[in-house]
């Protein structure tokens, strides 16, 4: 009996890190592409009896990630592994929280099903967008906050630093953010239109930025389009430098041009996501430390 881990083709140097940490034996998925598009895995070690922990991130191709992860771990069922645990370091379809029109799926709720369906019986993951779905997951589930571990990485390389979150949902990472980097924060007020998903500001507040740097923090940067209207803001309120750091960097298409087109000059992003032109913090020994083994920072 045994703890073995297993990375699924979007686990990018997690799963080899967290099975180091863990002193655990590591293995990749096989997987096999057909010519329509279809794919089949195969789980390349006799599970029976191990405690297997499968990582895989849902980053785009979301879909296909998924399908991989659920795919391995009925694999897993069927080999009779004792127990199987999901790391799934970005957790894709989670802003899905709720019915916002009606006839819409909430994405996140089916999604927490088809885990458990897949026999998944616990779950660990990074800063979900909102932790409510997670409460549909029936098994133990742990998320992971990273902003200890960002802000340590961006106190480096800033003197003066100001905190500023987006929208009112970011204000608690805001505070932790600030904290850490032993300055002061505030938010702004951000809308989306429900049928466009356009954002937009809405109350800004009094403060000014007069030669600061400013951090723009969020849980992810995804069009970029938020980050972008924080940005043009702040240097409107006297920022000398904008940056930002935020855990998912999804950077969906044109994100990286908004960004820059508003001044961002650096962009600090943990590794739940492969990302290009970004300060990348590596969060396995956040990971580990779940599964009781200590930090190393
Ligand atoms: C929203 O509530 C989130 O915290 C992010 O602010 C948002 O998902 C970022 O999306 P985008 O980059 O598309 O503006």
């Amino acid at each position: 009996m045994a703890t073995v881990v297993v990375g699924g083709s979007a686990c990018g140097e997690i799963g080899s890190n967290l099975a180091k940490l863990l002193k655990a034996k590591y293995f990749r998925i096989e997987k096999k592409d057909f010519p329509d598009g279809e794919f089949v895995v195969k789980v390349p070690f006799d599970a029976k009896g191990n405690d297997v922990i499968i990582v895989q991130s849902t980053y785009a191709p979301q879909d296909r990630h998924i399908m991989e992860l659920i795919f391995i771990a009925d694999a897993l069922k069927d080999m009779h592994a004792k127990s199987i645990t999901a790391v799934v370091p970005y957790l894709a379809y989670m802003r899905q929280d709720k019915r916002f029109l009606n006839g819409q799926v909430v994405s996140s709720h089916m999604i927490m099903r088809l885990l458990n369906a897949a026999g998944i019986g616990r779950l660990v993951t990074v800063q979900p967008h909102k932790e409510k779905p997670l409460s549909l997951f029936k098994g133990r589930v742990d998320s992971i906050m990273p902003i200890r571990a960002l802000m340590k990485r961006v106190s480096h390389e800033l003197s003066d630093p100001y905190v500023l979150a987006p929208d009112i949902g970011g204000l608690e990472l805001a505070k932790t953010a600030a904290k850490i980097l032993g300055c002061g924060y505030t938010h702004l007020d951000k809308e989306r239109d429900p049928l466009t998903g356009i954002p937009e500001i809405k109350n800004k507040p009094h403060e000014r930025f007069d030669g600061k740097q400013v951090v723009i923090v969020d849980d992810m940067v995804s069009t970029g389009t938020t980050i972008m209207l924080a940005s043009r803001f702040a240097y409107s309120r006297g920022a000398v430098e904008v940056v930002t750091a935020a855990v998912h960097l999804v950077m969906a298409d044109g994100a990286r041009h908004r960004l820059m087109q508003a001044g961002v000059t650096r962009v600090y992003g943990t590794d739940t996501i492969p990302a290009k032109n970004a300060v990348i913090v590596d969060i396995s020994s956040e990971i580990a430390a779940v599964f009781g083994k200590k930090r190393k920072r």
